[in-house]
């Protein structure tokens, strides 16, 4: 059974991820802070689901934590890099405490995970998948997002060098570019926010956390293996 790491699966996109790569016969280790209701469901159903409670701004102590709870003789295979905070601010209301915790989450721990992982794949001889969930803001702009979007810059620019440092040894990296789904941390948005957003897609709707759930299952597969280094977008063709 292949082993895949995911951050952030206890809600939204990445209880959607988890789901589909237990029914596709994964064994999934989730990363996160809480036991949601749905993940409970998912943990009653599958024994394949591991979930390891943790605060990912915690960068002092992820390193060992993620040594003891993942020995190396688990074999990693993939990596879904999907946590993520969303501090929404105007830049002259930067607040360094608040841009700091964000930065921990969404850039920082990922880069440490995507060592540790990277080194588990070395020493098993695995030609792994990385996979970076960023955000459309990062191309196309929204007002509020500007410290959210570069955080999800950073990690597009992080994953085509990753591909490129790592290449040689079979390991893909790849970002998906997904665009606004209705979860948790789009829930503050009002509907004009919303309706102007969705106006902005060529699909004139919210982007489906399936089908971006799927696009991640198709770059963890080997139907993938020529893709790496890429920014696949999931936005409903935003304009
Ligand atoms: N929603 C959108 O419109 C949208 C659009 C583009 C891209 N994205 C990206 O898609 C990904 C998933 O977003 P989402 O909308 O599904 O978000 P969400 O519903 O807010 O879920 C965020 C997930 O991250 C985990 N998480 C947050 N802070 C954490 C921390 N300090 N330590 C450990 N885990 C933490 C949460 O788990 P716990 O609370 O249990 O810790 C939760 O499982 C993110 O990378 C986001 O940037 C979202």
């Amino acid at each position: 059974m292949k082993h895949i790491l995911i951050t952030g699966g206890s809600k939204g996109l990445g209880l959607e991820i988890t789901k589909q790569l237990l029914a596709s016969g994964y064994h999934v280790h989730v990363f996160n802070r809480t036991i949601s209701p749905g993940l409970a469901e998912l943990q009653n159903t599958y024994k394949s689901l591991s979930i390891h409670l943790c605060d990912l701004s915690d960068t002092n102590i992820l390193t060992l934590f993620l040594k003891s709870e993942l020995p190396s003789s688990i074999k990693l295979y993939g990596f879904v890099n999907n946590a993520a905070t969303a501090y929404d601010d105007i830049i002259t209301n930067l607040n360094s405490q608040r841009l700091e915790e964000m930065y921990k989450i969404n850039v920082f721990a990922p880069m440490l995970i995507t060592k540790f992982v990277i080194r588990n794949m070395l020493l098993h001889k695995i030609s792994g998948s990385l996979i970076h969930i960023s955000s459309i803001s990062v191309h196309t702009g929204y007002k509020g997002l500007s410290m959210y979007a570069s955080t999800k810059g950073a990690l597009e620019a992080f994953s085509k060098n990753t591909a490129r440092e790592w290449g040689e040894k079979g390991i893909r990296s790849n970002s998906i570019v997904a665009g606004f789904m209705e979860t948790e941390m789009s829930s503050s948005l009002s509907d004009d926010q919303r309706n102007r957003i969705y106006n902005r897609t060529s699909l004139k709707k919210p982007t489906s956390k399936q089908s971006v759930a799927a696009t991640v299952e198709f770059l963890l597969n080997d139907k993938s293996a020529s893709i790496t280094g890429q920014n696949i977008f999931v936005d409903n063709g935003t304009i």
